[in-house]
């Protein structure tokens, strides 16, 4: 199994056969099904969401594992690419994915923002826009929206906008957080950056990746965020965070095509 580049598009989560699936709706999530007679040791609870509590695998297992005969692939059901509750079961049959320990996992939960938080460059001079600051304002207030694209060439304001209501209301939301959004790879740094301002100890000797991992799940653990991704290149990088319902999104992109039409677009 290789490295993983890009973030996950979804969070993958093993659960006992014949047990509830984790009714998870952000981040996606994969659930993958397991024989629980397999597994007899170290488990442990975790709470994937408010009231979803599923059990996964501690490091007692996974050693085990991996001193034990080799296991294949098909031994576990519950590996994948971004796995997180399956984890360590990953990092003794296929080497390294995502590794978040339970505890980790549980202070994305608890684990408060201060009043606030934000990383928004300087507010700028921004002049006009009165309907595009409504639009915007009108587009994200709507139950099923919450997420609005700022479109048109380069030059033309879009970031000066996206930046402009951020700051007007950023006292209405729990964060606000700014991404550098031309690659999934700058997504992930503004990601981790969130992290790191969270849970700075643990953020300060982590990977990028595994940073990026543990702000998506706070993210889910933590509504009324605003998070801006500017410049998008490709409308698929923004696919993990457009369905999320926790908080607000806007995008600024030159691509006019690609975005799905359930997603609010503003021409410039
Ligand atoms: N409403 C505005 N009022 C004043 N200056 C603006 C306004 N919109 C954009 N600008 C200026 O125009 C330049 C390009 O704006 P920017 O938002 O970076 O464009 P884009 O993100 O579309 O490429 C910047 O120097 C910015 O300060
Ligand atoms: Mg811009």
């Amino acid at each position: 199994m290789s490295l993983i580049d890009d973030i996950p598009a979804a969070v993958h989560i093993a659960v006992p056969r014949g047990t509830r699936r984790p009714t998870i709706s952000y981040p996606p999530t994969v659930v993958a099904q397991y024989a629980a007679k397999t597994f007899d040791l170290g488990i442990e609870r975790f709470e994937a969401a408010p009231g979803e509590t599923i059990p996964m695998y501690n490091a007692a297992r996974s050693s085990r594992e991996s001193a034990g005969p080799a296991v294949t692939e098909s031994t576990f059901q519950a590996i994948g690419a971004g796995s997180v509750a399956a984890h360590h079961i990953g990092t003794a049959v296929t080497g390294p994915v995502n590794v978040l320990t339970a505890e980790l996992l549980n202070s994305a939960r608890d684990v408060q923002a201060p009043t606030g938080l934000t990383n928004l460059p300087p507010l700028p001079l921004c002049f006009g826009r009165t309907s595009e600051l409504h639009w915007l304002r009108g587009t994200l207030g709507q139950p099923t929206a919450g997420t609005a694209v700022v479109q048109g060439l380069g030059g033309v304001g879009k970031s000066t906008l996206a930046l402009a209501y951020a700051h007007r209301h950023r006292h209405d939301y729990t964060v606000t957080w700014w991404f550098a959004a031309a690659s999934p790879d700058h997504i992930e740094q503004s990601l981790a950056d969130l992290a790191l301002r969270l849970i700075p100890v643990w953020a300060g000797s982590a990977s990028t990746e595994e940073r990026a991992a543990w702000a998506m799940l706070w993210l889910q653990w933590h509504p009324g965020w605003l998070l801006v991704f500017d410049n998008v290149e490709d409308p698929h990088d923004l696919q993990p965070y457009v369905s999320a319902p926790n908080g607000h999104v806007i995008a600024t992109s030159r691509r006019s095509a690609g975005w799905p039409t359930s997603i609010a677009t503003l021409a410039l």
